[in-house]
């Protein structure tokens, strides 16, 4: 063999070894983390979610990308709550959450309602009005009606009631129950099923995930409430994790399984996973197992259908915020990059074997 064949018999011969490399590479990538999240849930019959801002929708064609292009189901974030829709007691303001909705729509993708009746994010004209109980009464029933009625047909669950559990298992004194007593949370289902009777209608909370004093709580309170006829189809699991103390995963199944026992439907409504920051490697990993673990242990039970991330990427979550010096608890980093919970929930939709 000349010199020069030895020359180029060295550079062809590193190019088939790389040639195949990449492609045993790329084949296991295809295997473990082909497609979307979106399109594996469908191949499953299963929703797979993200709860997002009218902001960047407008302004970072990413985000709007990823969206669509990763779930087939949508949470406004913000705007249906009742501080946004109703900025005075006369007045609707549906233009933003309606802009959420032709999203969703123009994407195919289906839309959850969040929420009707919530302590927090109520507007002044209402928690100042010094209205009395049939006013208050009065304002929950019209809120409820033409909300519902507004999206009927277009949204196709509600979180009808949020957080109405305190963190001791007891009755959360809010606005509503100090004006309507404990009975507004079977008057709203009540209101719900007749203002749109196809709407699956959920009972929504955070920290009633594993087992203890509030999950109990909260399957106590949906017992009692289909015990006398109250039309509740479900209940949300918020699912605002934190990586440094997650929930024991058995008892989350065994919660999941108690409560599909009831004859509820469950869906995972809000899910993240926050940790100290600064991130590393480790800390992504472990995040990774939690959001495989729970998805997993919704993927076993059928009446879990629904898996949704309060977000999707570390940019606009709300976290570094309302939990300073906590982060990254999202499934995309900053610049939309798939996080190894990302690749986990990937794996574990497709490993599934729902249908
Ligand atoms: C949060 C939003 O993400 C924030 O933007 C807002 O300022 C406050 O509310 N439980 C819920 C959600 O049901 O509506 C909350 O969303 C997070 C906790």
């Amino acid at each position: 063999m000349s010199k020069k064949s030895k020359l180029l018999a060295f550079p062809s011969t590193l190019s088939l070894l790389t040639a195949l490399l990449v492609s045993i590479n790329t084949l296991g990538q295809e295997l473990e983390t082909g497609g979307t999240l979106r399109s594996a849930a469908q191949a499953q019959g299963f929703l797979v979610g993200a709860s997002a801002e009218l902001k960047p929708l407008g302004t970072d064609p990413a985000y709007a990308q990823t969206l669509a292009r990763e779930y087939n189901v949508l949470t406004a974030a913000n705007a249906m709550k009742f501080e946004p829709l109703r900025p005075t007691r006369s007045r609707f303001a549906f233009a933003d959450a309606d802009k959420i909705l032709d999203f969703a729509a123009a994407h195919g993708m289906k839309l959850r309602g969040h929420t009707l009746v919530w302590h927090d994010q109520l507007p002044r004209w209402l928690v100042d009005g010094n209205f009395s109980s049939d006013e208050v009464s009065a304002i929950l029933r019209e809120h409820i009606e033409t909300v519902i009625g507004h999206y009927r047909g277009r949204v196709y669950a509600w979180d009808v009631v949020n957080e109405a559990i305190d963190d001791q298992g007891g009755l959360r004194q809010t606005f509503w129950s100090n004006m309507l007593g404990s009975d507004y949370i079977a008057q709203a289902f009540t209101l719900a099923r007749a203002a749109d009777p196809q709407a699956t209608l959920l009972y929504n909370d955070y920290g009633g995930e594993a087992l203890g004093v509030k999950s109990e709580a909260i399957y106590g309170l949906l017992k009692s409430l289909k015990g006398r006829g109250v039309p509740i189809d479900g209940i949300g699991l918020q699912s605002h994790f934190l990586l440094e103390q997650p929930p024991r995963m058995s008892e989350v199944a065994a919660n999941i399984r108690r409560l599909a026992a009831l004859g509820l439907e469950i869906q995972i409504t809000e899910l993240d996973v926050r940790m100290l920051m600064p991130q590393n490697e480790k800390k992504l990993e472990d995040q990774a197992q939690i959001y495989r673990a729970y998805l997993d242990a919704c993927l076993v039970v059928a009446n879990c259908n629904t898996f949704v991330t309060w977000g999707f990427t570390d940019k606009y979550s709300w976290i570094p915020q309302f939990f300073p010096g906590n982060g990254a608890a999202l499934p995309f980093d900053q610049a939309y990059r798939q996080k190894p919970a990302y690749h986990a929930l990937l794996q574990a939709l497709n490993n599934s074997h729902r249908r």
